[in-house]
């Protein structure tokens, strides 16, 4: 289920020259899933993400204004996904897209006029999938290629950091790392990352693909969120200021978890893996971003036959996942949840 850098459709259209005229663009970011190491990896730790087929597109378009002077603004249309988004979410989108401009504009492309925002995709929001980071990868895509200009993937790092600051203050930059590479990746914050008070403007990270030794089956069931990622990021630093030992000895046991993890992953060996997937779980209780919904959900998971399973993400409600032995197993399963009411998906990667 490799997504990497996959963009879609139209190259930008030329305009009339005299009146206030159109060009626009679309491309595309995946979204992503969390099988090991969240919240550990914003303190340096490392993480183990895929990239779902699933993803969000944004659509640019650039109304062209005859005075060259004008001031460059971002604008959300009423089309698309963003009708559903409540005012305080969307003013968080429009900080967004305008930070994603002025970033873009500071690497050198001649923005002017007004750029509308539209998004579509079948990735949910706020349920721990990456929606944020999709967009922000697609939408610097996009900006792109509308200016007739590609950004490397270092660039493009470095513009969703920018852009991911905005919604989490502190993004570890796994989620849209995983969007722009595609695949599964270890991921693993520099250690400067990691201290400094805000993520500061250190970058550094390392990465490794890895090679996914027996096929995922997997099933996803999620409910809306509870908070933010900031307000779940933000609070695990705050219990951890207050106690230190308890949270960094937590940290340090789903850095080991997360290492068994990748060489369970790679070796194809499902049943290391599926105990990994609890034991991750059980510390990601401890660390209190857990709920009891998303423990019921990984429960009934279980009880539908997943060998593992696991919460995904920063917690406060939001996706769970189980893996199966099968593909039969896990569509039954993603089938059962569906007609309970629950929302589930089923998906194998390779
Ligand atoms: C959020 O998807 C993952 C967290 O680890 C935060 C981050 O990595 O920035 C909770």
């Amino acid at each position: 289920m490799s997504t990497k850098g996959s963009t879609q459709q139209s190259s930008p259209s030329p305009s009339p020259s005299h009146s206030p005229s159109l060009v626009e663009a679309s491309s595309w970011g995946a979204g992503k899933l969390i099988l090991f190491g969240e919240h550990a990896v914003v303190y340096g730790h490392p993480a183990v993400a895929v990239a779902l087929s699933r993803g969000l597109e944004i659509h640019v378009c650039r109304e062209v204004s005859p005075d060259a002077n004008a001031r460059v603004e971002a604008r959300l249309s009423a089309r698309g996904r963003l009708i559903d988004i409540e005012p305080p979410q969307s003013a968080a989108l429009l900080t967004a897209f305008h930070e994603g401009l002025r970033w873009a504009s500071e690497r050198g492309l001649a923005l002017s006029g007004v750029y509308e925002f539209t998004v579509a995709g079948a990735l949910p929001f706020k349920v721990g999938l990456g929606s944020s980071a999709a967009l922000s990868v697609a939408s610097l895509r996009a900006i792109a290629k509308l200016h007739h200009h590609h950004f490397s993937d270092a660039e493009l790092f470095e513009g969703a950091l920018s852009m991911e600051r905005v919604f989490h203050q502190n993004p570890s930059g796994l989620d849209h790392q995983v969007s722009i590479q595609g695949g599964a990746l270890m991921f693993q914050r520099s250690t400067l990352a990691a201290t400094l008070e805000g993520g500061g403007h250190a970058k550094g990270f390392t990465q490794r693909s890895l090679n996914i030794g027996k096929i995922l089956h997997l099933v996803l069931s999620w409910t809306p969120r509870e908070g933010s990622t900031a307000d779940a990021v933000s609070g695990v630093a705050a219990r951890r200021a207050d106690s230190p030992s308890i949270y960094d000895t937590l940290f340090y046991e789903i850095s080991e978890i997360t290492k068994r993890g990748i060489t369970a992953i790679e070796s194809g060996d499902l049943y290391t893996l599926s105990a990994l997937l609890n034991d991750n779980h059980q510390r990601l209780i401890k660390l209190g971003v857990s709920t009891p919904a998303l423990n019921q959900s990984c429960e009934r998971l279980l009880s539908l036959g997943a060998l593992g399973a696991k919460m995904s993400g920063a917690g406060h409600g939001g996706t769970s996942f189980g893996l199966f032995e099968s593909e039969a197993r896990s569509q039954a399963a993603a089938l059962s949840l569906q007609a309970g009411g629950h929302q589930a998906l089923a998906l194998s990667l390779h």
